[in-house]
């Protein structure tokens, strides 16, 4: 730290000598040197076309490229920023401000523009394949190309691996941040960064985004599980490990050397606190109230982050009181760059200024500059960027000192990181690629896997406990499809940005696991959920499947484990109840992004084992359950029995079923000094409650009578989730077919009027809403009204759209559905449901 001081004040002192220096030249215009008249030709030149104006900077300039000061490496950081920027043209420096997408940009391009950035969004491969080898050939084309621009600045190439190389085929797949947080072991947090890097880096990329550094407080959020924990602290010391890791310790001869990569402490910021869980939603609180919880405790994993000398952070797509993250000047410029003194580059995240206030594109990036922006994740619209930021600058929207801010953080992070003293396709990347999904990586994450698994509940079954009998059975029945899918152990972020189910990459699935670690034993596996009668021991499996981001959020009513498990364990019930009656355990492991309403289900169980998504390395479990390991995880959340009290779960602890802290050990004991958690009783709800948690609909009444568009069930077909505007929606672009359907139950009987917000580029007439009691089976047979819909003034607005129903008490399932692809793209927020008699 104090080290960390000097090196501060000694960069305050430079930065001063530069500044005074700066003025001196702008005062001396004569000593400005032609480039710079080259520069303001260019600017002015608004007539020119693209490509003669970068023609004309070409001509004018190439020969007057000094690189004799940024190139060295014997000079200071600061030297080389200013020296460097002082060459730069107006449309570079916008260049350097963007961050296309690997897939939607040339080399050419990268060449011509000289861009700052190329980012590789989830699950964006190179076209030739997916093999780390495969990334590291298109990465090295990139470098170069960006190597060949006219002044040569290296492209930093930014990836998410979030828990390994997540994206790349054969790459160490780690538990996710979950998991993590329940084994909240620092040292290892910082040898899975470190394997992380080498695996990113064996590929030529230096960058990745992570960690992230929210802190969910409703588990209905779809990105809870990219969370270490609940509280800051864990995600504060969790995350800055993972950080030291990644970038090597800072102020030691590690830190970013050529094995290391950059994190990013991600997504600045209240992650976790919006209402209701929404992603990409608002935190809704007055103004003090969330001061306060910024200074006391949202900015502590970040000054941790910065202490541990992060140098990029992402800023979050939700927003605060109404204003989004990415256009609060106060947020970015006066908290993070100001009062905690944050000198690297801020980046947007992905197309995130596109949600932002402003008319047009242009008046949205000139805002998100303002509010400090420094490099813009416009995977599509980079070019369009790099022109509104050229113009923005000339009609004097934003100034040139403005752009220069910007441009010195993104460069001074290129230096810090040696990229202008990196080889594209050096000999260290290629003796990384020889460890790239190696035994010696994939035993960190099996150890992960180990320490990450929390046993929630382990009951006597005779003389010893469910785990006790289940280490030495000798007959076990493994059940359930997930026992054995790679992908859903590995869920979202995992070769596709949604992740997906079956073999989608290299690793061990449970099953395989279970299987070579009982060499003598007869393990049985059914995947339909059949016993044999012989078991001394059943292992049944059970989750959700893969998701990422919004597709992930849920309502308190769906917020369950897959229908398809709910359903083989029920069809195993009764062969279960006869195995358990003759004191054969059943042991359930959970595969589950975050805490999951399983009230239905505690009592089925001898043992509970939330395994959470363990990656790759599914061996890990077997090490637990039949080695000689013991469990260590414990819980970094709190879960309550229904998924309906999330919202209380914090205040009254009868709604709780396991307390942060849970984790037991095989013989029973707690880890935790209070981690002995016997289960309490389930709160009473209504039959009404319990009709709807058990159908797993969506209860009108807990709702408040407002079914959200992004709420529909899992078998909706053909319908896009998107967020404009900070509202969620279901739409049918391009005038294509849409079907969302929601199980809704209706608590009271009576004549509804349904408000439909609805966004319509046309009046349509082809738009249907089905509601279909349990009773009627058959679109045919079921209630059908036309949805009256004109077009409304833009996508984005809303009109209240209205239809009187008349519904009875129970179970609906509501379908919204065009009948006709009529080429009318229409969006729907919510339906509304008014109570008229
Ligand atoms: C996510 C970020 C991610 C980015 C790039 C966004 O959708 O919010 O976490 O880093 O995509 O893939």
């Amino acid at each position: 730290m104090k080290q960390a001081k000097t090196k501060k004040i000694v960069a305050g002192v430079v930065a001063l000598l530069l500044l005074v220096c700066a003025i001196f030249l702008l005062i001396n215009k004569n000593v400005f040197s032609k480039k710079s008249d080259a520069q303001g030709e260019v600017t002015q030149s608004e007539e020119v076309t693209e490509d003669e104006t970068t023609e004309k900077v070409k001509n004018d300039d190439v020969a007057e490229v000094d690189k004799s000061v940024y190139m060295d490496s014997s000079k200071s950081v600061e030297e080389r920023v200013e020296s460097l920027l002082a060459q730069m043209t107006l449309r570079e420096k916008a260049a350097q401000m963007v961050q296309p997408e690997q897939n939607g940009i040339t080399l050419e391009q990268i060449t011509k523009y000289g861009v700052g950035s190329i980012l590789s969004g989830g699950g964006s491969a190179p076209t030739a394949g997916n093999k780390a080898t495969h990334w590291e050939k298109h990465i090295n084309e990139i470098k170069q190309a960006a190597l060949d621009s006219r002044l040569g600045i290296p492209v930093l190439y930014g990836v998410d691996a979030v828990h390994g190389h997540n994206n790349v085929y054969g790459a160490t797949v780690f538990p996710h941040n979950i998991g993590l947080g329940a084994a909240n072991d620092e040292e290892l947090m910082a040898r899975i960064g470190e394997v992380v890097a080498e695996e990113v880096r064996a590929t030529g990329i230096q960058w990745t985004f992570a960690p992230c550094l929210g802190n969910a407080q409703n588990e209905l959020w779809g990105r809870t599980y990219e969370c270490f924990g609940e509280d800051t602290d864990i995600v504060a010391r969790l995350g800055a490990a993972f950080a030291r890791g990644v970038q090597g310790e800072p102020e030691s001869e590690n830190y970013l050397t050529d094995t290391h990569v950059l994190a990013t402490a991600k997504h600045y910021i209240g992650e976790g606190f919006t209402a209701g869980g929404t992603n990409q939603g608002d935190v809704k609180m007055d103004a003090d109230s969330f001061e306060a919880l910024l200074q006391d405790s949202l900015l502590e994993p970040y000054r941790a982050q910065l202490e541990d000398g992060v140098l990029t952070v992402m800023v979050s797509f939700s927003s605060v009181n109404g204003e989004k993250c990415h256009e609060s000047t106060y947020l970015i410029k006066d908290v993070l760059k100001g009062q905690l003194g944050f000198n690297g580059l801020v980046v947007s995240d992905y197309n995130g200024i596109e949600q932002i206030a402003g008319a047009t594109f242009k008046a949205q990036v000139g805002n998100a500059v303002n509010a400090g922006i420094d490099l813009f994740m416009e995977p599509y619209n980079w070019e369009t960027t790099i022109s509104a930021i050229e113009a923005l600058v000339k009609d004097g929207t934003i100034t040139e000192e403005q752009i220069d801010d910007s441009v010195r953080r993104i460069l001074r992070v290129k230096f810090e990181a040696g990229l202008f003293e990196e080889q594209v396709g050096s000999d260290t990347e290629l003796a990384l690629m020889e460890e790239f999904g190696s035994e010696e990586h994939r035993e960190v994450a099996r150890e992960a896997v180990r320490k990450s698994m929390v046993l929630l509940k382990n009951d006597k079954v005779g003389q010893q406990t469910a785990m006790e009998i289940l280490q030495n059975a000798q007959n076990i029945s493994v059940l359930g499809t997930k026992a054995n899918d790679l992908g859903t152990q590995c869920g979202g972020w995992t070769i596709s940005w949604q992740g997906s189910t079956g073999k989608i990459t290299e690793g061990t699935t449970i099953m395989q696991g279970i299987t070579d670690a009982l060499p003598g034993r007869t393990v049985l596996y059914s995947a339909k959920g059949e016993l044999t009668g012989e078991e001394d021991a059943v292992i049944v499996v059970i989750g959700e499947k893969p998701y990422a981001e919004t597709s992930g959020d849920r309502s308190s009513s769906n917020l369950t484990i897959d229908k398809a498990d709910s359903t083989m364990v029920q069809n195993a019930d009764e062969a279960l109840k006869a195995a358990r009656e003759k004191g054969v355990p059943v042991v359930a492991v959970l595969l589950t992004g975050r805490p999951v309403t399983i009230a239905d289900y505690v009592d089925s169980f001898d043992a509970i084992v939330e395994a959470w998504l363990p990656g790759t390395e599914g061996a890990g479990v077997a090490d637990v359950f039949f080695g000689d390991y013991d469990f260590t995880g414990t819980l970094s959340f709190t879960w309550p029995w229904y998924a309906s009290d999330i919202e209380k779960k914090f205040e009254d602890e009868s709604l709780v079923l396991f307390k942060k802290g849970t984790g037991l050990r095989k013989d029973g004991t707690g880890i935790q000094a209070d981690g002995t958690v016997a289960i309490g009783a389930k709160p009473e709800k209504t039959e009404e409650e319990l009709n709807a948690i058990s159908e797993g609909s969506i209860n009108l009444e807990t709702v408040g009578y407002v079914l959200e568009a992004e709420n529909f069930t899992e078998d909706s077909y053909l319908v896009n989730t998107g967020n404009a505007n900070n509202i969620s929606y279901v739409d049918s672009w391009s005038g294509e077919w849409a079907n969302a359907k929601w199980d809704v139950w209706v608590p009271e009987a009576g004549d509804y009027r349904l408000h439909f917000f609805i966004a319509a580029d046309k009046d349509s007439k082809t738009v249907d809403i089905y509601y279909n009691t349990p009773t009627i089976e058959d679109d045919g047979n079921a209630n059908r009204t036309n949805v009256p819909m004109t077009k409304t003034a833009s996508m984005t607005d809303y009109e209240d759209f209205t239809l009187d129903v008349t519904l009875e008490k129970g179970s609906y399932q509501f379908k919204f559905m065009n009948t006709k692809a009529d080429g009318a793209d229409f969006r729907l927020d919510r339906i509304e449901f008014e109570h008229i008699n």
